[in-house]
């Protein structure tokens, strides 16, 4: 085949994959990073969904990131990883912060919830989730018949993004390996993902949440639900969406207690 033939062939491919991810919902697609060539793509276990099969992975941020990061040891305590995280400039989310989130909970949980970033409230506390979202997730956690102290709340990016925007790929991949070292630490029996940006962070992919949420996706072997960030709720405050949250919800208190029987 000719070279403008191939070439021609490439952009019809390229626009038949935008235009199924559209179909599917898709309206983020990461760029690759300008600072260098990206890191390698992460490999998950394939969880069967179509749009892995269509590539759709999210690659890594070309960020620096200290190897020591990548070769901690999995029964290192939550302290110790506060501690390396220290007073963290390793994004630019430091330069508006007033101070780090780093999470809160029971050092033993067995169910981790995990949001986007800090809001204002959480930025002036230093606390998870204590702001309006916090409220209602406080209400989601004691609807299944659970305490907020008896879980484990964190965040992907552990500084407020400016005027709650959503985390930009270098940011999450500069806090990310905390995240996963502090998962690494807890090991729940379930993860809770609350929204896109944190689902797709530990799924490694691009996701619709609205097709994922509901469905039980893996995080290193680990059972991991995906549903809708309380953010969303109190946007979309319908009967359907509060619904998806309580049938979520109850499936991962279903989960949990099925493990501690075995
Ligand atoms: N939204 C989040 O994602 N995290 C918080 O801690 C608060 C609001």
């Amino acid at each position: 085949m000719s070279e403008p033939d191939q070439r021609d062939r490439a952009i019809r491919s390229a626009r038949r994959l935008l235009s199924d991810l559209a179909a599917d919902g898709i309206d983020y697609l990461p760029k690759p990073s300008r600072v260098a060539a990206p890191l390698e793509q992460e490999s998950k276990p394939d969880t069967g969904e179509a749009g892995e099969e269509r590539g759709r992975k999210i690659e890594r941020a070309a960020v620096p990131i200290e190897p020591s990061l990548f070769t901690a040891s999995s029964n290192e305590s939550l302290d110790d990883i506060r501690a390396h995280l220290g007073d963290c400039t390793r994004c630019r989310l430091s330069e508006g912060r007033t101070q780090i989130v780093f999470g809160e909970g029971h050092p033993e949980a067995r169910v981790v919830f995990v949001g986007e970033g800090p809001g204002a409230e959480e930025d002036r506390t230093g606390r998870p989730f204590v702001g309006r979202a916090g409220e209602l997730l406080t209400k989601i956690i004691a609807s299944v018949g659970w305490k907020r102290e008896d879980v484990y709340i964190c965040n992907v990016v552990k500084c407020r993004p400016p005027g709650n925007r959503e985390p930009q790929m270098e940011e999450v991949a500069a806090c990310r390996p905390f995240l996963e070292r502090q998962l690494r630490s807890l090991r729940p029996r379930v993860i809770v993902t609350l929204g896109r940006p944190a689902s797709q962070t530990l799924l490694g992919r691009s996701v619709a949440i609205t097709k994922v949420r509901g469905i039980w996706q893996e995080w290193e072997g680990i059972p991991l639900m995906p549903t809708f960030h309380p953010a969303y709720l109190l946007r979309s405050y319908t009967r359907e969406t509060r619904q998806a949250v309580w049938d979520d919800l109850r499936a991962v208190r279903a989960r949990v207690e099925e493990d501690s029987d075995a």
